[in-house]
């Protein structure tokens, strides 16, 4: 290379580079910032000079504080990286990062361009994966919500988002993070929570069968199962027929995305460069 390309090629990438907009990852659940880094390396690789935030709270244990609890925090938080930049930020957001990044676009008045939801169980979760039968280990999964459906289970972050297709009126009575977002349940705010969400421009949502820990895996397309178990998929689901909070009206207008991949545990989705480079990197500009 001359040194006249050389130089054309310095200015190309330092004006591609303001034109990325920032990124900020929300860690999953028993994790922290540190999951990013991955994900970061790659988006540094391909868009270099992009602005990379971590959010850095409720880590580890403290992921499995209350649901409301984090967002209320973790929004505020990311409003302030978004007060910097006018123009917008996107969002990578792993697992239960995902309700809590779903959960701050209903509630906060933000300026998200792209939400990439990667594994995040958005219709909520009703499997016994190993961290499950840590934290309880005298429940199997049929019996979880006699002690999540209840006061003292709605101070786990699982027990906001369980969701027990045999157990629906409880679901309603107890759950006052997933009914709420959904708006099972009246949520005096919940055309407030629409119009929120419906700053958003995209929301790619990226899951697939091998994932093995979000149950049934369709909920990373906003799928669940009926009372038979049997999947019901995203646009047959109710608050998506009535546009409870707005993912029809963005289907609609073309702002939904879903990526469906085999051959991806639960724990790789982050770290995974065939994923990155098929469905995460192009939303990213
Ligand atoms: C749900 O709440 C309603 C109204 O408080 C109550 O009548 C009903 O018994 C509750 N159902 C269950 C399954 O807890
Ligand atoms: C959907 O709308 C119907 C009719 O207005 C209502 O009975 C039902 O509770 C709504 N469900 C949700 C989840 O918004
Ligand atoms: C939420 O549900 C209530 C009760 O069903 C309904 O009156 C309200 O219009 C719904 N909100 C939205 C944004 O659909
Ligand atoms: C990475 O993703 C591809 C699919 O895009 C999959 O075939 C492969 O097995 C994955 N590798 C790992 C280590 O998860």
């Amino acid at each position: 290379m001359n040194a006249y390309f050389f130089s054309v090629f310095l200015l190309l990438n330092a004006w591609t580079a303001v034109a990325f907009k920032p990124v900020i990852f929300m860690h999953g659940i028993l994790a922290g910032p540190h999951e990013s880094q991955d994900s970061f390396n790659f988006i540094t690789e391909e868009h270099p000079g992009t602005q990379l935030y971590a959010i850095d709270a409720f880590n580890h244990q403290e992921s499995l504080q209350p649901m409301w609890k984090q967002v209320d925090f973790i929004g505020s938080e990311m409003l302030k990286i978004m007060a910097l930049y006018p123009d917008g930020v996107h969002l990578i957001c792993f697992s239960q990062g995902g309700l809590v990044c779903r959960a701050v676009l209903e509630k906060f008045p933000h300026n998200v361009d792209t939400f990439i939801s990667l594994s995040a169980p958005q219709s909520g979760q009703f499997g016994d994966t190993n961290f499950l039968k840590f934290l309880f280990p005298n429940y199997i999964r049929d019996n979880l919500y006699k002690v999540l459906y209840s006061l003292e289970g709605q101070k786990v972050s699982i027990g906001n988002y369980w969701n027990d297709p045999h157990h629906q009126e409880m679901y309603k009575n107890y759950s006052d993070f997933l009914a709420v977002l959904n708006n099972q349940t009246s949520n005096p705010d919940s055309q407030k929570f629409k119009d929120n969400f419906l700053r958003l421009k995209h929301l790619v949502m990226i899951g697939g069968p091998d994932d093995g820990v979000i149950t049934p895996w369709q909920s990373s397309h906003f799928g669940f199962y009926d009372s038979a178990e049997e999947i019901v998929e995203m646009e047959a689901q109710q608050w998506y027929i009535n546009d409870s909070f707005g993912l029809q009206t963005l289907d609609k207008r073309k702002g939904l995305t879903k990526y469906v991949i085999p051959g991806v545990h639960h724990i790789h989705w982050h770290t995974n460069r065939t994923v990155f480079d098929c469905c995460i990197k192009q939303w990213l500009t």
